[in-house]
């Protein structure tokens, strides 16, 4: 069966994979496609796909820069619908001999449009609406042909539609959540003026995935450094499907885990088939970060020893892919790893260079977002533990401890988080915490420890509330949770002496203390 597709093309925009996603909520699939696609090429597609209609996607050009993307000029002779957001509504406007110029006032958030007409993308629309702009260049004028559908102050035609063809533009972003009626202008694209059929699945995505990494190694072998983390997790259980005990996943140990984490993932990946090596290297990556304080310096250790690591063991397996989780928040530009980089060097196999020259990079988890991750983790059958996992930095504990890394730190560290995952797990507040662990301070303090005194360790809790990691706040959760983190604490480590609360927000710190 051939799926109906919406086809979105990408102009560079921010939110181009986000109209992409929107559109898959709805049971319709989608595809982003290069902006310059060939009439030619996409009636090649249509073998695969039952295409139903494009989408222009924004983009941060003006169409008058020199090198502003356009599409291929025959590109609205195609018999399909078009949609037109953003750059894509300006660029349809300059095509066709509208008047397209810089605007007298920038628009950036939220606006008010007042709907003309609620026709076609528009159907079942007030006379006001609020919606999201972010635009520089404005369509002033737009030829006979043409009507317009929507306008605001400073925006004569924020909306227009061919008045034969199924040709629409929107100045707005319907696609993010501040459009109060995005979804419905949406849904009346995808279903009104392309009348498409919902007959696709997020099931169907596995499928794909699968096939995908099927094809990509062919005959050959592959590996992927499984993390113990949703992506990474995701990846393996798919790979595994794909192409069964061809693939090695290799759970590198550099004794920053959590506790028991080893354990954990032989218990979860056991069922699977595929080759599985856990590499106990703590004492290697200890003998590394000797004497070692620099937060900056032990992540890059960590970082190339990882590596070192991992290409020992692939070479000996001779694989010749490299499947990798990454997902699409990773690769977008303004994502909070490239934001975070700035800040600190964020370790993951892929921004550090492999020696070993693979043959093929698989990445299947490229278009998809978190939440599309957890819902795959789901269908998998991946345990709970795994679906709802709280984000782990690559170089674990190791950022958690201020200072020198020791076995006694480390063991004490570990100790500490996972009293405080219990807490906050049995008091049920983890649903609302992006992150919540410990931090081993480099500080020590006097305590009273059965009537003697004691000189020990401070131990920090972090808790932090975030939507995607560039801001976060510290939450503010009961106190009688945190009594309970810092009885135990302290009576269950007896090199503990304080237990302290980070009321500290992001920015001005980042979440992790190193
Ligand atoms: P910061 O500390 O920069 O962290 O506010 C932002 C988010 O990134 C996570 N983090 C990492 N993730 N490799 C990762 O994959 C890393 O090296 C790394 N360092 C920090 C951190 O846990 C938080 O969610």
């Amino acid at each position: 069966m051939k799926y109906d597709t919406i086809l979105v093309l990408d102009f560079g925009g921010q939110y181009c994979h986000l109209i992409g996603r929107r559109i898959r909520e709805h049971g319709v699939y989608s595809e982003i496609v290069a902006h310059d696609i060939k009439p030619e090429e996409i009636r090649l597609l249509k073998e695969k796909f039952n295409v139903k209609g494009l989408i222009f996607s924004g983009g941060p050009a003006s169409v008058y820069e020199p090198n502003a993307p356009k599409p291929n000029p025959h590109i609205l002779d195609a018999e399909l619908p078009i949609l037109g957001l953003c750059y894509g509504h300006q660029l349809i406007a300059q095509m066709v001999g509208g008047k397209v110029e810089p605007a007298k006032e920038r628009e950036y958030g939220i606006a008010y449009v007042t709907i003309n007409k609620p026709v076609g993308v528009l159907k079942g629309l007030n006379a006001k609406e609020k919606v999201w702009m972010s635009h520089g260049d404005t369509v002033f004028s737009i030829p006979a042909d043409y009507e317009v559908l929507a306008h605001t102050e400073n925006c004569p035609v924020a909306a227009f539609r061919h008045k034969k063809k199924p040709i629409y533009g929107l100045q707005w972003h319907p696609e993010v959540v501040h459009t109060e009626k995005g979804t419905k202008m949406l849904r009346n694209f995808i279903f009104e003026v392309c009348k498409c059929k919902a007959n696709w699945k997020m099931e169907d995505i596995i499928e794909k995935m699968i096939e995908e990494i099927k094809t990509e190694v062919g005959e050959g072998k592959a590996i992927i450094a499984l993390s113990g983390g949703i992506d990474s997790s995701v990846a393996t259980a798919l790979a595994a499907k794909a192409i069964g005990n061809r693939l090695t996943a290799v759970f590198v140990d550099h004794g920053f885990m959590r506790e028991n984490e080893p354990e954990f993932v032989k218990n979860v990946f056991q069922k699977f088939k595929l080759n599985l090596i856990i590499t106990d290297a703590q004492k290697r990556f200890l003998e590394k970060l000797r004497e070692v304080t620099d937060p900056e310096k032990k992540r890059k250790i960590i970082g190339e020893e990882f590596i070192r690591v991992f290409e020992e063991i692939a070479e000996k397996t001779g694989a010749d892919c490299l499947i990798q989780g990454t997902i699409y928040p990773d690769r977008i530009e303004s994502g909070f790893r490239k934001f975070s980089d700035k800040i600190k060097t964020h370790h993951n196999v892929a921004g550090l260079p492999i020696k070993i020259k693979f043959k093929k990079i698989i990445e299947p988890l490229r278009d998809l977002y978190k939440d599309e991750v957890r819902r795959v983790a789901k269908m998998l059958g991946l345990p709970k533990e795994i679906v709802s996992r709280q984000p782990f930095p690559g170089p674990g504990l190791a950022v958690r401890i201020i200072g020198e890394l020791t076995e006694e730190k480390v063991r004490i560290a570990k100790k500490a988080d996972k009293i405080v995952r219990e807490e906050i797990e049995k008091s049920g507040l983890e649903e609302n915490l992006w992150q919540y662990f410990a931090v081993l301070t480099d500080t020590k303090a006097t305590g009273v420890k059965g009537d003697a005194r004691a000189y020990g360790y401070v131990v920090a809790v972090r808790l932090v509330e975030s939507r995607e990691a560039m801001t976060a706040s510290f939450a503010k959760i009961p106190y009688e949770v945190l009594e309970r983190i810092s009885t135990r604490v302290t009576n269950e480590i007896s090199e503990v002496t304080r237990v302290v609360y980070d009321v500290t927000h992001k920015p001005p710190a980042t979440i992790e203390w190193e």
